[in-house]
């Protein structure tokens, strides 16, 4: 192959969801199907122990800010974190039937209306100093729990997230805090191909305005193939606990994912399209739990499928990657910490992903191809019907 032919396509390459073809460029993170998840070139695992707003400037700039710098860009992300009153009032009025991905889509197309500036760059620091506030009104109106606290960015990104919180089983303490910044930090970025960022960035291509190319963003996050997968994972453990009961032996765990694969049955949690090794971001969490709740039933189990699972799955050679993904984890560490919630799950996955999105947008708007931005998306079908009947 020639430098400048980067992949040739046969037909073996149609109907395999765009699987490696390659597309354009990121200008954010990356994904080493062997070492995992870079943002702006630092390996995610030297990023968990840093504050969010450290991140998403390392994200948004390519670059580690300066003390004085991050201290400035905290500044203006609460500056600009205020909600408009109309905002919440018409999340406050939403139909609260069905999944809360449906609820956060739908109040990133309400929060367009009332707060777009119809630029790419200012509506991106916008809602990632927004976001935060839309997402607990989101949460907080679809559990049927009042308005709770009013957003007071002091607090810090995730912990004001957490105080506006209303839920009244979540354990609010330190280790929520933590286990959702650690979720919050993870998530904000997987490359430029996972599918809620290709669906954003096409979107925006046909230049809809940020929030509505979000909106769409995280319509596609909502499926079970992609973001919702966390709450599977989470049903999946639990179904595992519930059959197994508090002190399964890892001899029963691994008989009875020899029996689910008997019967054809789904094992959650494991390979990813990328990564070739357990995810970075997976790794990260077990070690999280391992450490705060190491006898919590769940995590016990957890636990037990990250090494048990692997073994299993690795016998069969058509399994390319048979390593636990974030996905067999990160809920679980949710719920270890306290928060009892998991059909809020993927909302909390979208609360972070926009960051990237949002970032991924402004490249491919403002900075691509020396700055003219990349062209609609208009991909090639091959018809499969009759060419001409005319006659
Ligand atoms: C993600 O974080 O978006 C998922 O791991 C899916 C992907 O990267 O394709």
């Amino acid at each position: 192959m020639s430098e400048e032919v980067l992949f040739e396509i046969t037909k073996e390459n149609l109907e395999t969801g765009l699987r490696g073809y390659p597309v354009g460029y990121c200008n954010t993170s990356y994904v080493d199907p062997v070492k995992g998840l870079f943002y702006a070139g630092k390996p995610i695992v030297d990023l968990a122990n840093k504050s969010e707003e450290e991140v998403i400037f390392l994200l948004y700039n390519g670059r580690e800010g300066s003390a004085e710098e991050i201290s400035r860009f905290k500044k203006d992300l609460k500056e600009r974190s205020t909600l408009s009153k109309a905002l919440l009032q018409q999340i406050r009025a939403l139909p609260r039937e069905g999944h809360p991905m449906k609820l956060f889509a739908t109040s990133l197309l309400l929060a367009g209306m009332f707060e777009t500036k119809y630029d790419y760059r200012e509506d991106c620091l916008n809602i990632i100093a927004r976001i935060p506030a839309i997402v607990a009104a989101v949460i907080n109106h679809h559990a049927g729990c009042g308005e709770g606290a009013p957003s007071n960015p002091e607090l810090g990104y995730m912990e004001n997230f957490v105080a506006m919180l209303n839920l009244p089983n979540a354990k609010k303490n330190v280790d929520l805090v933590n286990a959702m910044r650690l979720f919050n930090i993870v998530h904000y970025d997987h490359g430029g191909g996972n599918l809620s960022t290709f669906v954003g960035k096409a979107v925006a291509s046909g230049l809809e305005d940020l929030y509505g190319s979000l909106a769409s963003a995280i319509c596609a996050l909502a499926g079970p193939r992609h973001g919702r997968a966390n709450q599977d994972c989470l049903d999946f453990v639990e179904h595992m606990q519930k059959e197994l009961g508090e002190s399964a032996t890892d001899v029963q765990v691994e008989e009875l994912l020899r029996k689910k694969l008997s019967r054809n049955e789904l094992i959650f949690g494991f390979g990813h399209a990328v990564l070739r090794v357990e995810d970075a971001r997976a790794a990260i969490f077990y070690d999280f739990v391992q450490k705060k709740y190491p006898t919590h039933p769940l995590v016990k189990i957890a636990l037990q499928l990250r090494t048990v699972g692997t073994k299993v799955l690795s016998e069969n050679p058509k399994i390319s990657d048979p390593y636990p993904n974030v996905d067999a984890i990160s809920g679980i560490a949710l719920i270890a910490a306290g928060f009892p919630y998991a059909e809020y799950f993927t909302v909390l996955f979208g609360l972070s992903r926009v960051v990237g999105i949002a970032r991924q947008i402004v490249y491919e708007r403002y900075e691509a191809r020396g700055g003219k931005g990349t062209p609609i998306v208009r991909p090639k079908y091959f018809y499969l019907g009759k060419e001409d009947v005319s006659g």
